[in-house]
Parts: C-alpha cells; sequence; structure tokens
C-alpha cells in the first residue's frame, strides 16, 4: 500500500467543508491512517513548503495556511500518491477538472481547498513532517 500526506487547507475548514471532503476520500476507496486538526504556525508553514522558499506566493501562501485549522492526513490506498492528485485536480482551480474537488471547492491558486504529495520521495517526508514516529 501506498501512502500520501493530504491537507484540507484553511480556506475548506473555514467553509465547513472538511466532512464533505473526507467523505469523499473514503468514497474513493483510502484508508486514512492518520488524521489531525492543527492550526500551524507560520513557521511551521514555512518550513512545510520550504521547496517553494523563492516563489513569489511564498510569504501570502504560509500566511494563508496559518490563518485557521486545516486538517492532516496520511492516505493510503495502491498509487496512493497519484490517485490523490487525481481527486484534487489541477492546482489551478479554474484549470481543474470537472468533477476534482478544486473544481468544486477552491476559491483560487493560492486557496485551493487540499493539498497533496506530488511524489512517493515528497510523501515520506511530508508525512514525517507532521506525523513523526
Ligand atoms: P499545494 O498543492 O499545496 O502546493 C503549493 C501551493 O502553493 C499550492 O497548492 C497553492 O496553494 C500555492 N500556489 C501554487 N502556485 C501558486 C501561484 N502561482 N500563486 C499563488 N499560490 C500558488
Amino acid at each position: 500500500m501506498e501512502r500520501t500526506l493530504a491537507i484540507i487547507k484553511p480556506d475548506a475548514a473555514k467553509k465547513r467543508i472538511i466532512g464533505k471532503i473526507v467523505t469523499r476520500i473514503e468514497e474513493e476507496g483510502f484508508a486514512i491512517a492518520r488524521m489531525r486538526l492543527v492550526h500551524l504556525t507560520k513557521d511551521e508553514a514555512k518550513g512545510f513548503y520550504i521547496v517553494h522558499k523563492d516563489k513569489g506566493f511564498y510569504d501570502s501562501l504560509c500566511e494563508f495556511m496559518s490563518s485557521g485549522p486545516a486538517v492532516v492526513m496520511v492516505l493510503e490506498a495502491e498509487n496512493a500518491v497519484k490517485l490523490w492528485r487525481e481527486v484534487m485536480g489541477a492546482t489551478d482551480p479554474a484549470l481543474a477538472k470537472t468533477g476534482t474537488l478544486r473544481r468544486a471547492y477552491g476559491f483560487s491558486i493560492e486557496r485551493n481547498a487540499v493539498h497533496g504529495s506530488d511524489a512517493r520521495e515528497t510523501a515520506a517526508w511530508e508525512i514525517n513532517y507532521f506525523f513523526k514516529g
């Protein structure tokens, strides 16, 4: 079984659609192996998104990710990384396919409702960031 890290971002938590997103995750066949409600500090958000530190959107992204509660989860399935990325859709909700979570619930390229690891190696690093041991 493969694992990936998923985050229900603060925009979705604020809209009170955590339940809808968790339902979709379960309907897609993922097992939720770990799950925690967090309110990240800006430094924790900066650490998580360190690969984007040189991007123009880094500061705004970290401000947003620390603006309220979020849900971090470890999802398990065969090909979990790829499957979760398909369920989320493209980063920009305007470009995401109909039926994807970002198309349904994303507000902008930054406030795009959910996060998912982009590769197996990234997933291992991201899971360890939130769920040590
Ligand atoms: P995520 O999948 O969590 O990975 C990095 C995040 O940075 C991305 O979703 C968006 O929230 C944000 N992001 C990516 N590209 C941009 C952009 N061009 N402008 C603003 N935010 C972005």
